[in-house]
């Protein structure tokens, strides 16, 4: 069965509306700006935002970075990633687009670049027209957050919650204690209101509408709770390895940093939450911050149940892939996990006794994610054995990535003169639903910035409560004596370890 959308969606571009959410003119200011974020991901998405009209005119974009470009050059470097990366062809609206760009040749590290950074903002101001409102995006190695924030503060930019805000990538800290001192070390520049952390999970389509889908639908929510629900599966799966990203990941220690922590912690805690009162940036957020304060990592008398794992050479889609170890730039003998799965167990009157098994790695078979939600058995088998025997339980898939959708596995009789069974799944898929492409989520998130709206963004209370949750297995995992690290074949399902987390009667799903 799929869905009909049951009145026709008006797409104002076409019909030559208005567009209600057009931020102010402003300056975005990139930190980092000859990186791979900046190349791939944000001038893409603002190149994006600028085709469908989303920008002000005036809106300007200074990138600051070490190497000496000129403003041509950096423009050009820019197109190319938008050839590359973009959503939408290039087209005219770039050259127009890549006029309001500019390179500023600064080291992130001195005061004084900082000061001549606010005199061309200035400038800028007058012959843009962008009235003194700045946003700072901070795209550089992690090590660099504090020296700019430090900086922008010396040089007198923190500005105000009306015209400044400072955008922070991931991973924002490394542990709770370095989580909590950065967010101090923020916190003493820039007024809260004024920070956006970024978790680009947020910006998914498919993620936003976890709420929409749990709070704009009756029927859902009185079955959403331990009384209905056996388990809930979240599940992220990538093909690809760490790619260049080596250092980095190596550095960061692995998926439970790149991973767990975050992306699939705000599956989690959207999944899990209790309604909001209204969807307002504190509201939502308040209610992640409890669900995320009630979740642990579960543990029985073998330790935590929490298995992690690191490919071997293997083969993907046909083709051969090598192992992590001989990645590019990768350390030999790294322990570093690019498998995660652990079971979570959330303490409150809502989820008590309801296991949240999450799972997430690099070159799995099949790029997915999803989060299952299986429901109890039926509590009494009227059917003949032989038939209850065929009885699966329903499962509510929201799958996030790719074939966006949501699914619910029921069962049905299939047609015979007997009673025979079988799941059958009612599907609704956004391709065919919408017949639009849905926006990028760094489209989504530089909007929102821009427009001053945090709810799509990290509190610095969520992204403590989120560190708490995996400090257990940071600790275990970063002893040499307790670093239990299995492996696992490239283009494999995972360790076979894994398969012995799940409680018994359950299994992962087979995607
Ligand atoms: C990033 C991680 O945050 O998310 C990467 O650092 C990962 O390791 C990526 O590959 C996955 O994002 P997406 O949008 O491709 O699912």
């Amino acid at each position: 069965m799929t869905i009909q959308l049951s009145a026709p969606i008006v797409n104002p571009l076409r019909e030559g509306l208005r567009l209600e959410r057009t931020p102010k003119p402003a300056i975005l200011t990139i930190f980092g700006a000859s990186g791979d974020l900046t190349e791939r991901k944000l001038i893409p998405a603002l190149y994006d935002l600028a085709r469908e009209r989303r920008l002000p005119p005036e809106f300007t974009v200074v990138g600051f970075a070490r190497r000496p470009y000129s403003d041509e050059e950096f423009r050009e470097r820019l197109k190319e990633g938008v050839a590359r990366y973009s959503r939408n062809k290039l087209g005219n609206v770039w050259e127009n687009f890549a006029r309001g760009i500019y390179y500023f040749q600064g080291d992130l590290e001195d005061p004084a670049s900082y000061q001549q950074l606010g005199e061309f903002l200035g400038k800028l101001d007058r012959e843009r027209g962008t009235q003194g409102n700045r946003a700072f995006y901070l795209a550089t190695a992690p090590s660099y957050f504090k020296p700019i924030i430090e900086n922008l503060g010396l040089a007198g930019l923190a500005g105000t919650v009306r015209n400044t805000r400072v955008v922070i990538e991931k991973p924002f800290g490394h542990d709770l204690a370095s989580a909590q001192s950065l967010n101090q070390m923020v916190q003493s520049v820039f007024q809260e209101k004024q920070v956006y952390r970024i978790d680009h999970y947020l910006g998914k389509e498919t993620v936003q509408n976890i709420l929409v889908f749990r709070f704009a639908n009756a029927i859902f929510e009185p079955l959403w709770n331990h009384r209905y629900i056996d388990h809930v599966q979240i599940t992220v799966a990538e093909t690809v390895g760490v790619e260049n990203r080596g250092p980095y990941y190596d550095e960061a220690g692995g998926a439970l940093r790149d991973m767990i922590q975050n992306h699939l912690m705000q599956m989690l805690a959207l999944t899990a939450m209790e309604p909001p009162a209204a969807f307002e940036a504190d509201t939502v957020r308040d209610e992640k911050v409890k669900v995320l304060r009630a979740t642990t990592v579960a543990r029985d008398s073998n330790g935590f149940k929490a298995v992690r794992g690191q490919y071997l050479d293997g083969w993907i889609a046909g083709e051969p892939v090598s192992a992590y170890r001989s990645e590019p730039r990768v350390r030999p003998g790294a322990k570093t996990g690019t498998y995660i799965t652990a079971r979570f167990d959330i303490n409150n009157w809502r989820w008590k006794g309801v296991p949240f098994y999450l799972r997430t790695g690099k070159r799995m078979p099949k790029r997915v994610s999803e989060i299952a939600l299986q429901f109890k058995d039926v509590p009494h088998q009227m059917f003949p054995s032989m038939v209850a025997s065929q009885v699966s339980p329903n499962i509510l898939v929201m799958r996030i990535q790719p074939d966006e959708g949501i699914s619910l596995r029921i069962e049905a009789k299939r047609p015979a003169p007997d009673i025979a069974l079988r799941s059958v799944n009612m599907d609704f898929r956004y391709g065919e639903t919408f017949e639009v492409a849905s926006p990028e989520a760094y489209e989504r998130l530089l909007l929102d910035c821009l427009l001053g709206d945090q709810t799509l963004f990290t509190r610095a209370d969520e992204v403590e409560a989120a560190w708490r949750i995996v400090m257990p297995l940071i600790h275990q995992w970063d002893n040499e004596e307790t670093n239990d690290l299995t492996f696992y074949e490239a283009g494999s399902w995972g360790p076979t370890e894994a398969s012995k987390l799940m409680d018994t009667g359950r299994r992962w799903r087979r995607l």
